[in-house]
């Protein structure tokens, strides 16, 4: 086991390694206690440094049981609880044989390899490998591995690993056998393998060059219905690789598998993704149309990675975002490109400003790039990956589409086969646009959201239009003073009637529709304006940041009407209902209205009925503000209760005004058509389940929901209409016989039951602990399981503030009490727990000392592991 307090790595320090190993041949005797692996490798001195003669190899809880230099036994080596050291090496290549017992079965981790219902797999980023044998377990030391995995046919039928097979064949007393062998030098975090008695469900795809590639999807035995979204989505990102990046594909065989027990999402080893079984697994009855969008994104997403993250990969843990930043990037445009941009865009920044934003405003904030860390899996943030993607999103944007295109050409050339950094990525750009970036790099180097403020003036006499422009970045950990930053602000200027002013560039300043702030304040002139423009800025969130406009309720109101953009159409209505649930908060801890909200709640109306508009955006218009966004935004001393008052009485108002169009309107979106999970589809349930829960606030008994819920043929209605019940009504009897007639029908999904278990956790209010405590009792809930763990209580703790926010609070005690006892197990999902701490100052008097109670008392907690403890005093601080 590593250290509890451990050491803190810091960028500066890097130096290349003193040792590489060009390739590796790996033999595994696949055994549920004692797995032995052999591994051979070739090993030689880095050409650039003069080590000393001894050799520092990475290891974590495994048993050495042999160890041959050039086929003889060593004596001079060390074995502490995290390296292998060996003094005197030779100092021309030699070969080292290293034998290592590992336990899988014990491996509650989920690191390294490990045994998820009884298949074995492997999650070896980011420092997993050394969980499986002595090696230099860091991504800028790249090997071409072969792999030879032994095992008893009947328990594993199926062995996998990366690369394209070669032999295979049976062995005496019922053992088998399979050889993998990858062509593609990879550092170790993406090795990979699997056992087991799994099922295929295959394909095929002949990419642009003309090679022939088998697809495999494998899941557990009884679940093979379910894998044809997957391929269908595998094949649509192979193919928009290509079109839109000129990527190729590059082995014969392309493998996805999907395991029940996985720590995050899913994982781009080379040849062979292995996924949580979550995003993997649809069909029309168990998955709902989100499951379907995510399961399309994330499979692009590890696919995409082929290129950016595997041909090309990070020379140090630092560089994470030069592989996660960018392949999201890609993954957005993908599913931009698959279904409606707008919409999709939209969905981006609802889950940046209720994740990222939150983190880059509290104790957690951290560089895009950071340049310290104490544990790495700890770094695998909102700001690394969603902040990382908005940042080559921005990119594109200063250096134009052209440039953009060439610069990737340029890095997907030069850099093919490297280990390379933030630095490398940044010079293809300035050399394919001809400009530097030096001050657009501090949006890797900077953390915090910076602010906008802008003062507009109108001159009607001149026809000037006066915009000055002042950006500030909050202090964050480590860093207190910052520059200024470069904010691509997108915008447009509207006439009365919906037109556009004409814009002409200003040099460097106004570019194609684009204000380029640079300073820390700047005007910019507009002239010829012949008449007062509605300003509309940070068009399709053109820069991660906060904005604050002295512009009239009309011209927001106009905005939200006539925006052609549709996206930045609804950041206005956004703002708008933002501004209005605050003012109640504010005002009367959100009992009554602001008079100023009788024109909006008439604007949800127009734009409901509206059938011009694409149904999909229609039902994020009508989805008000979450409750986390609008706690931030409410400052410090929040009271989450008060958020959630003003957060309903605002919708109830939307709901009486509209109850007869809304309700006419729901009646019209009924289909009786069978279920398809394209984007069509999935909005006009969108609408139809956003609505049905405004129907449901003024209704006495739930009717309507229980309705759809009886005659729902797919997972989108059923959970929808049992979601509005249970949050709307926990206690009445239509949701009682609902409920059971849910988890009467799906009890043997746990996918499924985890919905239930996430709406269990969500249901607002004081009672949420003490039910959410019940959960925990009920037999689908596997604490060792995350995606278990995830459903219940990461949804309590992070998607129902009035519910885990209890003054008293017994919302932080069920937590830590979770996490103590998930810590042990699994460091990685305790430390992911954890980080929901993380807004605990923004909160009123009485909710801090009672976090700051339970953080203390966390803290003081014996054998917390170093992922864990590094959250909490990071939280404290
Ligand atoms: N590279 C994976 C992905 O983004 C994530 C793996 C993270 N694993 C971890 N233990 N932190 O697709
Ligand atoms: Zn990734």
């Amino acid at each position: 086991m590593r250290s509890e307090v451990g050491t803190t790595i810091n960028l500066s320090d890097y130096a290349p390694p003193s040792y590489l190993v060009p390739s590796v041949a790996l033999t595994f005797r696949l055994h549920p206690n004692r797995t032995i692996v052999k591994a051979v490798l070739d090993v030689r001195r880095h050409p650039d440094t003069a080590p000393g003669d001894e050799l520092v190899f990475d290891g974590d809880g495994i048993e050495l049981v042999s160890l041959r230099l050039n086929g003889a036994p060593v004596d001079d080596v060390e074995i502490t609880p995290d390296q292998l050291r060996i003094a005197g090496v030779p100092h021309e290549p030699f070969t080292l044989e290293i034998e290592t017992a590992i336990d899988p079965e014990a491996n509650l981790a989920l690191s390294g390899l490990y045994r998820s219902n009884g298949v074995y797999c492997t999650q070896c980023e980011a420092e997993g490998f050394r969980r499986i044998t002595y090696f230099p377990d860091r991504p800028d030391v790249l090997s071409v591995y072969t792999v030879r995995i032994e095992a008893p046919k009947a328990d594993a039928p199926v062995l996998l690993s990366n690369g394209n097979p070669g032999a295979a064949g049976d062995l005496p007393d019922g053992w088998h056998f399979a050889e993998w062998h990858d062509p593609w030098p990879k550092p170790s975090y993406l090795f990979a393998l699997v056992g087991g008695d799994i099922v295929g469900a295959f394909d095929r795809f002949t990419t642009m060059g003309g090679r022939d590639v088998k697809l495999g999807v494998y899941v557990e035995r009884g679940k093979e219905s379910r894998t044809g979204w997957a391929i269908d989505s595998l094949k649509r990102s192979m193919k928009w690789d290509e079109d839109v990046f000129g990527r190729e594909y590059d082995l014969d065989v392309f493998n996805i598998v999907a395991v029940s027990d996985f720590n995050m999402g899913a994982m781009e080893n080379k040849g062979l993704n292995v996924f949580n079984d979550k995003y993997v697994l649809a069909d029309p009855t168990t998955a709902t149309d989100t499951d379907y969008a995510n399961i399309e994104t994330i499979i692009a997403h590890e696919y995409f990675h082929n290129w950016t993250g595997n041909r090309i990969t990070c020379r140090d843990w630092f560089q994470l975002c030069l592989k996660e930043g960018l392949t999201v990037y890609r993954d957005h445009e993908f599913s931009a490109d698959m279904r409606s941009r707008p919409v999709r865009r939209i969905a981006e920044v609802r889950l940046l400003k209720s994740a990222q934003f939150p983190e880059d405003g509290g104790p957690l904030a951290h560089p895009v790039r950071p340049t310290a860390y104490r544990e790495i899996n700890n770094f695998y943030t909102a700001t690394v990956y969603e902040k990382g993607s908005e940042v080559v999103r921005m990119l594109r944007i200063v250096v134009g589409d052209d440039a953009f295109r060439a610069g990737m050409d340029l890095y997907f050339d030069r850099h093919d086969g490297d280990a390379a950094t933030i630095e490398d990525f940044l010079a293809c750009f300035e050399e394919a646009s001809n400009r530097p970036l030096t001050q657009f790099a501090l949006w890797y180097h900077q953390a915090g959201t910076p602010q906008v403020t802008v003062e507009t003036d109108y001159d009607t006499a001149k026809g000037r239009l006066t915009l000055t422009m002042h950006q500030s970045v909050p202090a964050t950990p480590d860093q207190t003073d910052k520059e200024p930053m470069h904010i691509p602000i997108a915008f447009a200027l509207f006439r009365p009637d919906g037109s556009h002013f004409p814009i002409a560039d200003q040099s460097d300043l106004v570019k194609n529709g684009v204000i380029h702030l640079t300073k820390r304040r700047d005007t910019i002139i507009f002239d010829g304006i012949e008449e007062q423009p509605v300003v509309s800025l940070l068009r399709g969130f053109s820069a991660p940041v906060t904005l604050d406009i002295d512009q009239p309720e009309t011209d927001r109101i106009f905005l939200a009407r006539h925006e052609d953009d549709l996206y930045t159409r609804w950041q206005a209505l956004d703002r708008l209902a933002t501004d209005t649930i605050l003012a109640s908060y504010r005002q009367s801890n959100g009992e009554t209205l602001p008079a100023s909200a009788t024109s909006l709640i008439g604007l949800y109306g127009e734009i409901a009925g509206d059938e011009t508009l694409d149904a999909a955006w229609r039902a994020l218009a009508l989805t008000l503000p979450g409750e986390t966004t609008l706690g931030r935004e409410a400052g410090l001393n929040v009271d989450p209760d008060a958020i959630h008052v003003a957060r309903e009485t605002f919708l109830a108002a939307i709901a009486e005004r509209h109850a007869t169009a809304f309700a006419d309107l729901y009646d019209s979106l009924l289909s009786d058509e069978s279920y398809r999970p394209d984007a069509p589809s999935a909005g006009r349930r969108a609408l139809e389940l956003v609505l049905l829960d405004y129907l449901t606030v003024s209704e006495a008994d739930g009717g309507r929901a229980r309705a759809l819920f009886d005659r729902a043929d797919n997972m989108t209605e059923e959970a929808g209409a049992l979601e509005v019940l249970m949050l709307r009504q926990p206690e009445s009897g239509e949701t009682a016989t609902a409920r059971a007639a849910f988890e009467n029908r799906h009890g043997d999904n746990p996918l499924v039951m985890d919905k239930l278990l996430g709406m269990i956790a969500r249901i607002p209010g004081p009672d949420a602990p003490g039910r959410v405590l019940q959960a925990m009792t009920h037999p689908n809930y596997i604490e060792t399981n995350p995606n278990r763990v995830r459903a219940l209580v990461a949804s309590f703790a992070g998607a129902n503030p009035s519910g885990f926010h209890r003054p008293d609070g017994s919302g932080y005690r069920l937590l830590a009490d979770v996490i103590g006892r998930v810590a042990s197990q699994n460091p990685q999902l305790g430390a992911r727990l954890a980080t929901h701490f993380r807004s605990w100052k923004g909160l009123d008097a009485a909710r801090r000392d009672a976090a700051h109670k339970t953080l203390s008392d966390l803290r003081n907690m014996r054998d917390l592991p170093l992922d864990v403890r590094d959250i909490i005093d990071r939280t404290l601080s």
